[in-house]
């Protein structure tokens, strides 16, 4: 089987890995760069560390710090129509994947037109897009190596997804210093969110020698490491863990996808507002019970790349091991352990996994066949 196996132009990383972005601002003749950020970002002072290297660069700043989280369809148009006011020839996204998201779109939306829900789907958008560098400041969400964009459709309540290689950034630079100031409960959050990706890329259809190589590497990185990121933020060890597992994560993703995880988080996020990462990470333990059986040996690997000791068990209690791991990484960082505590009730639950079954790039992106009567019983037993 041909496998197509997708890369940003350039990824930088390591901790300094932000000195690259001068001489690569030089390389695409950056004459003025628009910023895209948010607040909170901001009053890190990493925008200003940022600007402060463009100019350095000698190129002109033009900030955007107005992106919040879980970006509308609306707020990616407010955005590309500050881009047009601008004569910037360079696109910057800095942050966690909110930012970047909306880098990506206007990125594409610039040269291509149109509005982003033309592009939902897989590789509808026609053209390459303004150059774009991506860089993260959370680990993460993998978005500076993924080819996707998620933006949410009001109208509809529902998270709608972009795919395609021009969301590609020309440049990455992911360095774990920017990571430092990440909150706790932001650096679970997102942590998880990167675990998802490894897991459901690993154990999907789609996976080959390539993305394993890399969702293993980036389960055993998270495994080792996520509780210290989350219990001292300052440790350099696990923040440069965090850093290279979730790029690991977003590139294993961006070549295999994910699953039935991601698939049941976005209408939960499109209705209940609850953030992707949080919602990824309560639900990938439960879902994960479902999907064992649909590859035991590859959730047995998982076990054993979470740092379990499998020792003389037998595949199928390995495989429940690795949910077991999951579940206690999960309460043990302060991930809510049910969907009550997004404000779901009972009734809500039908609906949910009617919209979820209805995501089919991602349903049928999974390890095992879920009938909507599963993903029912699976979001009931993670209800209360
Ligand atoms: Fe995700």
């Amino acid at each position: 089987m041909v496998n197509p196996f997708t890369l940003p132009g350039v990824n930088y990383y390591g901790r300094g890995a932000l000195g690259s972005l001068g001489p690569e601002l030089k390389n695409y003749k950056a004459k003025k760069v628009f910023l895209i950020s948010d607040q909170g970002v901001a009053s890190a002072g990493l925008v200003d560390r940022v600007a402060g290297e463009i100019e350095e660069a000698g190129a002109g700043v033009v900030r955007y710090l107005d992106v919040t989280p879980e970006p509308t369809v609306e707020e990616l148009e407010q955005c590309l129509e500050k881009f047009r006011d601008h004569d910037c020839n360079l696109i910057i996204g800095l942050g966690g994947g909110s930012p970047l998201d909306v880098a990506k779109g206007v990125s594409v939306l610039a040269t291509n037109g149109g509005s982003i829900l033309d592009y939902v789907g897989l590789n509808l958008i026609p053209g390459k897009g303004v150059p774009k560098f991506l860089i993260p400041t959370t680990a993460g969400t993998g978005a500076e190596v993924t080819k996707n964009a998620i933006f949410t459709d009001t109208k509809e309540h529902l998270k709608k997804g972009v795919v395609s290689i021009h969301l590609l950034p020309e440049v990455a630079i992911v360095d774990s210093g920017l990571t430092y100031s990440v909150p706790p409960g932001v650096t679970a959050a997102t942590g998880m969110d990167a675990l998802t990706h490894a897991i459901e890329s690993y154990t999907s259809p789609r996976a080959n020698i390539q993305t394993d190589l890399y969702a293993l590497k980036a389960i055993e990185l998270i495994g080792a490491s996520l509780r210290r990121a989350v219990s001292f933020g300052r440790d350099e060890k696990s923040r440069e863990d965090m850093a290279l597992g979730s790029v690991f994560a977003g590139i294993s993703l961006a070549n295999a996808g994910v699953g039935a995880v991601h698939a049941c988080a976005y209408p939960i996020g499109g209705q209940f507002g609850t953030g992707h990462g949080e919602t990824n990470a309560l639900l990938l333990p439960y879902i994960m019970e479902y999907n064992m059986i649909g590859d035991l040996q590859k959730f047995a690997n998982i076990a054993r790349a979470m740092g379990e000791v499998t020792g003389k068990l037998s595949l199928r209690e390995q495989a429940e091991l690795a949910c077991k791991s999951v579940f206690e990484l999960s309460r043990d960082i302060g991930i809510p352990q049910k969907l009550s505590e997004f404000g779901i009730r009972k009734e809500d639950i039908p609906g949910l996994a009617e919209a979820a079954v209805k995501v089919t790039r991602l349903m049928d992106n999974n390890p095992k066949k879920l009938t909507l009567e599963e993903v029912e019983a699976c979001l009931f037993k993670a209800l209360d």
